[in-house]
């Protein structure tokens, strides 16, 4: 990965802004001398400025702003208005200004900023912990091509990134983003399974976490449709099927379908309320 010359802020370094941190160095995409945060308690700033050796103040957000190209905003949705009012005066057309927040309309973070300049919004995931996340990511016109190799270059060093239209973000926000908690409790249930038939907790948890991983790589891998994947473990009259049987009974593909079309109404609902 080529190395970044711009200088990024992160203002709200909590769980995906910190990992965020630590992927781009990690990565070697840029050095520590090139990245700072900001958190709310000195607390945690001291925390991270350990952990990171960067520097990290608890507020101090338009200082940080002044001296960056790359300000990404990684606090709670209610507070983004207020953090961005108070950047304001720091922020400079040729900066980027990238927010994580879920829910917060780019028009909205626009009107905020006041000065015309490149505006993403980033949804990842959790994942981005154990830099395996998956992030959508839209911009607004003002972005060019530049700017958006700059936003890709960060979020990969986490894990992988999709761009989309803005109005998609609902959607990544019910599939990948809240996309974790669903496999989790696939995840949970399987070693439910296995401890039901009476394997120990500790080789149930082994065999189910590896069984999801490796399947998730071998449909990346593959490039395979997972239908076809699925096919491929099946023997008529065989184990597998007897168990497809029962959850398509149960409804796994229809439950799962509804979850993200749920989860995207539900998202959509937010969002209308913060552009309100
Ligand atoms: N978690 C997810 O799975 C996920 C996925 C996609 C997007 N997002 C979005 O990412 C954003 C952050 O989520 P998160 O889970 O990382 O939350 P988090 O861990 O609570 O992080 C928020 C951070 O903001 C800091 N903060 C609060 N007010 C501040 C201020 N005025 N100035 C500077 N820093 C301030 C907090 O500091 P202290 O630590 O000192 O309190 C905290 O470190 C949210 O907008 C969320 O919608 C989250």
């Amino acid at each position: 990965m080529a190395e970044l010359r711009q200088k990024i802020a992160v203002l709200g370094a909590g769980n995906i802004g910190g990992s965020l941190i630590g992927g781009i160095l990690k990565a070697g995409l840029t050095t520590a001398q090139r990245v700072r945060a900001t958190t709310k308690s000195h607390e945690h700033a001291q925390q991270l400025a350990q952990r990171f050796m960067i520097p990290v103040t608890a507020g101090g957000n338009l200082a940080a702003v002044q001296d960056s190209d790359v300000i990404i905003v990684g606090v709670k949705p209610t507070a983004v208005a207020g953090l961005i009012e108070e950047i304001r005066p720091g922020l400079r057309p040729g900066q980027i200004l990238v927010s994580l927040a879920a829910s917060v309309p780019l028009p909205v973070i626009e009107k905020h900023a006041g000065s015309p300049m490149a505006v993403f919004r980033a949804m990842p995931n959790i994942p981005v912990v154990v830099e395996e996340g998956a992030t959508g990511i839209s911009y607004n016109a003002v972005a060019t091509q530049a700017d958006k190799d700059v936003v890709e270059q960060i979020f990969r060093s986490v894990g992988i990134v999709c761009f989309v239209e803005e109005d998609m973000m609902d959607a990544v926000t019910a599939l990948s983003g809240s996309g974790p908690a669903y496999v989790y409790m696939v995840i949970e249930a399987l070693i439910a399974g296995g401890v039901k038939m009476g394997l120990s907790r500790e080789v149930s948890t082994k065999l189910a976490e590896q069984t999801v991983l490796g399947a998730a790589k071998l449909v990346r891998e593959t490039g395979l449709h997972p239908a076809v994947l699925r096919d491929q473990v099946i023997t008529p009259g065989g184990v597998t099927i007897s168990a497809i049987h029962e959850l398509e009974r149960h409804g796994l593909r229809a439950m799962l379908i509804s979850a993200v079309e749920t989860a995207t109404m539900h998202s959509r609902k937010k969002t209308g309320m913060l552009t309100a």
